[in-house]
C-alpha cells in the first residue's frame, strides 16, 4: 500500500492550515495529505479540531492561514458548492435531510437548477444502481422520515456518490450504527477506495481505525500529533498520541459476590414524549454488586427506562421497586430517598444547571443533610469545603468552585455529575451513556468508577451504545428493541454478532428462554 500511495499525485494537500474561533485556536499549522484510494482515519480527543479541519475542506469554514491543493493545483473552497464542484463531499454528524421528501428527492435536492425538470424515475434507477454497487440498500421512493438512522446515513452517502465526489468525509459515522451496519459501511468505503476515491473517517473508536483505515492522522490540541500507516501502529500507541500519556485498556474486573435484589421491574409499560409506546412490558432485576448492561440503538426505550425508575416518567402498567420501596409513579424525591443515583444522558439539562456554579451543582443532592445543613440553615463554609473535596477527588478541572458549569469541557461536566451522584448515598446507580462523547482519558475514568461502584456493592444499570463498554463492564446484558427486551444473557457468553442482530430486532429464541430462566431464578 505504502509505495503504491506514494507514487501517485496526492488528491488533497492541506498546508499550514490554521483556524481561530473567539478564544480558541481550533487548528494550528496543520498539514494533511490525502491520496486517491486510501481510507484516512482522523483521530483525536473531543475538541482536538477534527470537525473544524474537515469543515474547511468541505467549504463550510474559511481557514485563517494555509493553502489547499486539489490534484496539485491551488483551490479556494469558499462554499460547500465549491467543494462539491472539485469533488469533495461531507456527511456531517447531524444529518441534513428533508424529512417529508423521498430518498430520490433528497438525493437530487439542489441539483435541479431550474433549466430542466428532473426525471425522478431515472433518478430512482440511478440510485438503485449506486446502491447495488456500493452496498447501500435503500428504497428511493420511501419518504426519509420512515427510514432508520442507518438508512438515513446511506441516503447522505448516496447523495454524495450521485454527485460523483472523489473525496468523501464522514464525521463520526458509526456512532449511530449497529455493529452490522458499521461493518457494512466499512464494505461500502472499501468499494469506494477500490475505485480510487479517498475517504476521511473521523472517529474516536480505535478498533474501527485499526480495521478500516490505511493511514491515520492524530490531532491533539489543534495540531498534528502524528501521521502513521495503520499497519505500523497499535491501539495503545494511537491512544497515547491522542491524550499525550499512557492509557490502560485493561480494567480490573474482579469477582464480586452479588447480594440482595436492589432493582426490580415487572411488566413495565410507558409512553414517550410523543405519546407513543416507549416501553412495552419490560421486566428485569439487578442485585447488589452487579452491572446490568442495556444494549440497543439509541431511541429504543433507553431514555424512558431510566426515567420511569427515577420518577421522571409515568408508568401506564407494571411495577418498579428499589429495595423495599415501590417507586412506581412516585416523584423523583421518592426514588432518591430509596437510594437511586442517576447519571443522565442529557448532561446539561437533567444532569446539571449551566448557569449555576460547580459548587452549587455538586451540592444539589446533599444540601439537605449535615454538615452542609442543620436542617434549616446552609453552612457556606462547609459547602465550599465539600465542593473543594469533590473537585480534588474527581480531579475536576475548573478555575474555582464558583465557576459556572457551562464553561466546563464535556469531560469535566461529566465529572461534576459523577462526583455528585456517586458521593450521594445510594444503592442503585443508573448510568445512561456515561462515556458518550468523552475522549479516551475521561472514558477510562468513568469506567473505573463504575467498576469501583460494583465492588462497593452497588447495583448498576448501565445504558450504552458502545458494545465494547457493555462487554467489558457488565455482568449481564439485556438488549432493548422498540421498548421490549429481546433477551438477557451473561456478558461472558455474549457474542457481538448475536447482540447486533437482536439490536436490529431479531428475536433469538433460546436467549429469550434464558431470560425467562434467569428471571425465575432471581
Ligand atoms: N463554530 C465554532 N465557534 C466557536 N468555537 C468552535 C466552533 N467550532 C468548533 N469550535 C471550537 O474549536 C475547537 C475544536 O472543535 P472541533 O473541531 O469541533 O473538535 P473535534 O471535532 O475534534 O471534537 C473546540 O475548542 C471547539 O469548542
Ligand atoms: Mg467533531
Amino acid at each position: 500500500m505504502e509505495h503504491q500511495l506514494r507514487r501517485e499525485t496526492p488528491l488533497v494537500e492541506m498546508q499550514g492550515v490554521s483556524k481561530r474561533f473567539p478564544g480558541v485556536l481550533a487548528n494550528q499549522n496543520v498539514d494533511l495529505v490525502l491520496f486517491p484510494g486510501e481510507i484516512h482515519a482522523l483521530l483525536g480527543e473531543n475538541g482536538a479540531g477534527k470537525s473544524t479541519l474537515m469543515n474547511i475542506l468541505a467549504g463550510l469554514y474559511h481557514p485563517d492561514e494555509g493553502t489547499i491543493r486539489w490534484r496539485g493545483k491551488g483551490v479556494e473552497l469558499d462554499s460547500p458548492r465549491a467543494a462539491f464542484e472539485v469533488g469533495i463531499g461531507m456527511v456531517h454528524q447531524h444529518f441534513m435531510l428533508v424529512q417529508p421528501l423521498t430518498v430520490a428527492e433528497n438525493v437530487t435536492l439542489g441539483l435541479n437548477d431550474g433549466r430542466m425538470i428532473l426525471d425522478l424515475e431515472a433518478v430512482a434507477e440511478r440510485i438503485q444502481l449506486l446502491g447495488r454497487r456500493y452496498k447501500l440498500r435503500v428504497d428511493p421512493n420511501r419518504p426519509v422520515w420512515q427510514l432508520s438512522v442507518g438508512e438515513q446515513q446511506r441516503v447522505e452517502i448516496l447523495k454524495l456518490l450521485y454527485r460523483d465526489v472523489e473525496l468523501l468525509i464522514l464525521d463520526e459515522p458509526t456512532a449511530v450504527l449497529t455493529p452490522q451496519e458499521a461493518e457494512e459501511l466499512g464494505e461500502t468505503l472499501r468499494q469506494m477506495t477500490a475505485e480510487g476515491k479517498a475517504v476521511v473517517l473521523i472517529t474516536h473508536k480505535l478498533d474501527e481505525v485499526m480495521r478500516f483505515s490505511d493511514r491515520v492522522t492524530v490531532l491533539r490540541d489543534g495540531r498534528v500529533a502524528s501521521v502513521v500507516e495503520t499497519s505500523q501502529t497499535t491501539k495503545a500507541e494511537l491512544a497515547h498520541e491522542m491524550v499525550g500519556r499512557e492509557v490502560l485498556f485493561r480494567l480490573e474486573r474482579e469477582e464480586v459476590q452479588t447480594g440482595s435484589l436492589i432493582l426490580s421491574l415487572r411488566n413495565v409499560h410507558a409512553l414517550n414524549k410523543k405519546g407513543l409506546p416507549a416501553l412495552q412490558g419490560v421486566s428485569l432485576d439487578i442485585r447488589r454488586g452487579e452491572i446490568l448492561g442495556i444494549a440497543g440503538v439509541a431511541g429504543n426505550g433507553q431514555q424512558s427506562l431510566a426515567e420511569v425508575i427515577t420518577g421522571l416518567r409515568t408508568v401506564s402498567e407494571g411495577q418498579i421497586w428499589v429495595g423495599a420501596t415501590e417507586v412506581t409513579n412516585q416523584p423523583p424525591l421518592t426514588a432518591i430517598e430509596a437510594g437511586v443515583s442517576y447519571i443522565p444522558a442529557d448532561r446539561m439539562g437533567t444532569g446539571a444547571v449551566g448557569t449555576l456554579s460547580v459548587a452549587d451543582n455538586l451540592m444539589m443532592k446533599s444540601y439537605r443533610r449535615p454538615p452542609l445543613s442543620n436542617g434549616q440553615l446552609l453552612s457556606f463554609d462547609a459547602i465550599r469545603g465539600y465542593a473543594r473535596y469533590l473537585m480534588e477527588s474527581f480531579r475536576i478541572a475548573a478555575p474555582s468552585p464558583e465557576t459556572p458549569v457551562r464553561l466546563l469541557s464535556g469531560g469535566n461536566l461529566q465529572k461534576v455529575i459523577l462526583a455528585r451522584e456517586l458521593d450521594a448515598e445510594h444503592s442503585l446507580l443508573i448510568a445512561a451513556y456515561p462515556s458518550r462523547g468523552l475522549d479516551v482519558g475521561a472514558t477510562e475514568m468513568v469506567r473505573r468508577h463504575l467498576l469501583a461502584q460494583r465492588r462497593a456493592g452497588k447495583a448498576i444499570l448501565l445504558i450504552s451504545e458502545e458494545l465494547d463498554e457493555l462487554l467489558t463492564l457488565s455482568d449481564r446484558i439485556a438488549v432493548l428493541y422498540e421498548g421490549r427486551i429481546m433477551g438477557i444473557f451473561p456478558a461472558a457468553e455474549a457474542n457481538i454478532e448475536t447482540l447486533g442482530l437482536m439490536m436490529a430486532g431479531e428475536a433469538i429464541g433460546n436467549q429469550i428462554d434464558s431470560l425467562v430462566k434467569s428471571n425465575q431464578q432471581n
